[in-house]
């Protein structure tokens, strides 16, 4: 059996998994948690859940390694969390350490876009391919990089850290930094742009379907947005069309650096494709190189809303085999 645990800045998963007939990593219990609870108390949770649902196979063999995937910035050589910017708290975590006492096996910790590019490549949308980048687009903004064939980390285990990338002067917040990649492509970022948008309509006297009254600012999310977008509310729309036009600025960069064969998109992508597409496809088709930018395909993850999961057991494979 293989343990892995999915650490977000909202949720968190516990998996238990094995391989299935083909050595594909195959899920066989899982338990999602939200991310509201200090450091250690959270860490304590996540492993109380695991004991309660390893306890219940019992019977299916023993514990064979644990995989960890986490938002960065963190350090896989030592098994560190170090100051991930949708993790307030989690700093210098030795994660590893502590899951390895906990459960006496091999932990692997991985950034979770560089996982998750890991299990696109080998049992997703990037099966063949040499090139490919993968971007998680959800809570936070980050990336996976699979280079002529394998995953390239950079000297600290930073590569790929694509969030921090500086889009405009001014803009939503993400990665602490306003104007950032993850400041407008990010389930928060897209909060806050419909929040700025939203309360100047409502302030002239414009109707907005997704908040009501000016009190209901808090309460937008990324995905009531898209709702009301698919719905033909303006702001959304508008707000998404935001959000698509530096997408495609993000995407152009690593176009013109890295000339993927293939881009992968997470979360948000897969749930507002429609909404997001036309505009990405128009500025990357003005932006990048466009030999570079015929080349790349760029589609949704096909592990779809498994993707952490399997990522998270891939790891807790390559841990069984340390
Ligand atoms: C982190 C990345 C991570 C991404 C998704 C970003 O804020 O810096 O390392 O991959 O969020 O969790
Ligand atoms: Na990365």
């Amino acid at each position: 059996m293989l343990l892995g645990l999915d650490i977000g800045g909202t949720k968190c998963a516990v998996v238990i998994g094995r391989l299935d007939e083909n050595g594909r990593p195959e899920i066989m219990e899982k338990k999602v948690l939200p991310t509201d609870k200090p450091v250690y108390e959270m860490i304590g949770l996540l492993f109380s859940t695991a004991a309660t649902l390893l306890s219940q196979y019992d019977g299916a063999g023993s514990l064979k390694g644990i995989g960890i995937c986490c938002g960065g910035p963190l350090s896989s050589k030592d098994g560190k969390i170090l100051s991930p910017p949708n993790l307030p708290g989690w700093d210098n975590i030795p994660i590893v350490e502590l899951a390895e006492q906990q459960f006496g096996v091999k932990a692997f910790l991985q950034n979770d876009a560089n996982a998750c590019a890991v299990a696109e490549w080998k049992y997703g949308a990037g099966n063949g391919v040499n090139n490919m980048i993968f971007l998680t687009f959800g809570t936070g903004m980050g990336a996976g990089l699979i280079l002529d064939g394998r995953l390239y980390t950079g000297i600290s285990d930073l590569a790929g850290e694509v969030g921090h990338l500086r889009l405009s002067e001014t803009g939503p917040v993400g990665f602490g930094k306003a104007g950032s990649f993850e400041g407008y492509c990010s389930g928060g970022g897209i909060a806050q742009l419909a929040q700025i948008k939203a309360r100047e309509k409502l302030q002239m006297g414009t109707p907005v379907s997704f908040c009501p009254t000016l009190k209901d600012l808090p309460d937008i999310t990324a995905k009531s947005v898209a709702e009301a977008a698919l719905e033909g509310d303006k702001t959304a729309l508008d707000v998404y069309n935001t959000c698509a036009t530096y997408l495609g600025r993000g995407l152009s960069v690593l176009i013109d650096i890295l000339n993927p064969e293939l881009i992968v998109l997470g979360s948000i992508y897969g749930r507002a494709k429609s909404l997001l597409e036309p505009g990405m496809m128009e500025v990357i088709r003005k932006e990048a190189i466009s030999t570079s930018s015929l080349a790349c395909s760029i589609v949704p993850a096909a592990l779809e809303e498994n993707i952490g999961d399997i990522a998270a057991l891939s790891l807790a494979l390559i841990s069984s085999e340390c």
